[in-house]
């Protein structure tokens, strides 16, 4: 199937290396040094999916761009490049929904083409016959407007509980607190997520990918996920460790920012390792969970990643999850070790696990009663942001006098 038209209005230095980039990936490229050539563009072509801009040219050329976007008729987002400077700025007025994003200099025509491919992605485009055509029509809003956050669930040691936490806390958020979730096992050796959920015979990533290759279409995670009797939507980037070649580590980034725009939240689970495609996903993180066991090992390997996440950027995003957090070392001595406090506590949860494990269900689906349920609310609320209930003792609230009375009769 053909691809989709990107219009290209960087100075000529940045417009060629981008433009051949972009005719490699197959996309076509019409490339504009002036804004009247970007209004014959939008008028002669259907198919236009993004406009790369410059966020650095001068006000009232970058006017004139603007007013043929919002002339076009229809909505045509832009990526528009600037510099850090600018960035914060630019990002924060135009956070309204519209599908414009932004991307810093200095950068790489590789990096810019994986951020158009998952712009292209989040654009509906149905295929008349006559190549891509983007969805004629109202645009669905609500749907239009929703970014999912990802959380990303981590510790470069095995077996401290990260496929528990991510599989009960997707289960969590979506069957107590009403959200709409994708777990994504992105643990390409070790992931068992889909199988332990019967999920038997799905198809992964992976799987599609190579089919796309092949001559298949291109599908994105939400075509590919299952759903599992929860209501959670589950995907798998694979079921072999020996099949991961065809999952480029930008190009899965890219299919996650996609798939923001289908569910509330996304939580990922990955394997112990600092491998490129880890990196890559947790550059599209919005928070990175710490599962850590109190255990001079998993203590350990929690200091040695806020330091490895200090190196990658991403240390501020970093929240430990205290797992298993009534057994062994103080939960004050594990913070005071890792030096982080803990956003969250889950008990030890014994034979609940197993016997969720054993049915392909989840601790939170099976036993809303018990106390490990309850912490991974807590841990749901958090991931939220939703304020954590008062302790109304610890604040001095106290009931009227008649309540009280009531209350012991
Ligand atoms: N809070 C808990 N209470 C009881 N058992 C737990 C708890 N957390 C994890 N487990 C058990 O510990 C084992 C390892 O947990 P899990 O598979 O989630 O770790 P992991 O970090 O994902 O491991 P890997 O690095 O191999 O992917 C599992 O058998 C799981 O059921
Ligand atoms: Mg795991």
């Amino acid at each position: 199937m053909a691809r989709p038209a990107i219009v290209v209005a960087l100075p000529p230095i940045e417009a060629d290396p981008v433009s051949a980039e972009l005719l490699d990936a197959g996309f076509e490229v019409i490339t504009v040094e002036q804004p009247a050539e970007m209004v014959a563009a939008l008028a002669t072509r259907r198919d236009v999916a993004v406009a790369v801009l410059d966020g650095e040219a001068d006000e009232d050329l970058a006017g004139e761009y603007w007013a043929a976007l919002v002339n076009a008729g229809r909505p045509v987002p832009a990526l528009t490049v600037v510099s850090p400077g600018s960035y914060q700025r630019l990002a924060e007025m135009d956070d309204d929904g519209s599908g414009n994003e932004y991307f810093t200099r200095p950068y790489s025509a590789d990096s810019i083409r994986w951020r158009l491919e998952a712009m292209c992605i989040r654009r509906d485009t149905v295929d008349d016959g006559s190549g891509p055509v983007l969805q004629a029509g109202p645009q669905d809003h609500d749907a239009w407007n929703r970014r999912a956050a990802v959380i990303v669930v981590f510790n470069p040691k095995g077996g401290v509980g990260k496929t528990t936490v991510a599989v009960n806390l997707a289960s969590a958020l979506q069957a107590r607190k009403g959200k709409s979730v994708l777990l994504i096992d992105a643990d390409t050796v070790t992931g068992h997520v889909t199988t332990s959920f019967a999920l038997e015979a799905v198809r992964s990533v992976a799987d599609s990918w190579r089919d796309e290759a092949e001559g298949g279409p291109s599908e994105t995670f939400t075509a590919i996920a299952s759903e599992h009797g929860s209501g959670l939507r589950v995907v798998a980037l694979t079921d072999s460790p020996l099949n991961t070649e065809v999952l480029d580590p930008r190009r899965v980034a890219a299919a996650i920012s996609a798939a923001r725009r289908s569910f509330d939240v996304i939580v990922v689970d990955l394997h112990p390792s600092y491998s490129t495609l880890n990196q890559a996903i947790f550059d599209e993180a919005d928070r990175i969970l710490v599962p850590v066991t109190p255990d001079v090992p998993a203590i350990r390997a929690a200091v040695q990643m806020r330091d490895v996440a200090g190196a990658l950027g991403c240390r501020e995003r970093l929240a430990m999850v205290v797992n298993r957090a009534n057994s062994g070392v103080s939960v004050a001595d594990v913070e005071r070790t890792v030096g982080m406090s803990a956003f969250a506590q889950i008990r030890s949860g014994g034979m609940f696990f197993v016997r969720a494990a054993n049915e392909g269900r989840t601790v939170i689906e099976m036993f809303p009663r018990e106390k490990i349920t309850a912490d991974f609310d807590t841990l749901a609320d958090h991931v939220l942001g939703v304020p954590a209930k008062p302790d109304l003792a610890r604040s001095g609230f106290r009931l009227p006098t008649r309540a009280r009375a009531a209350a012991r009769a």
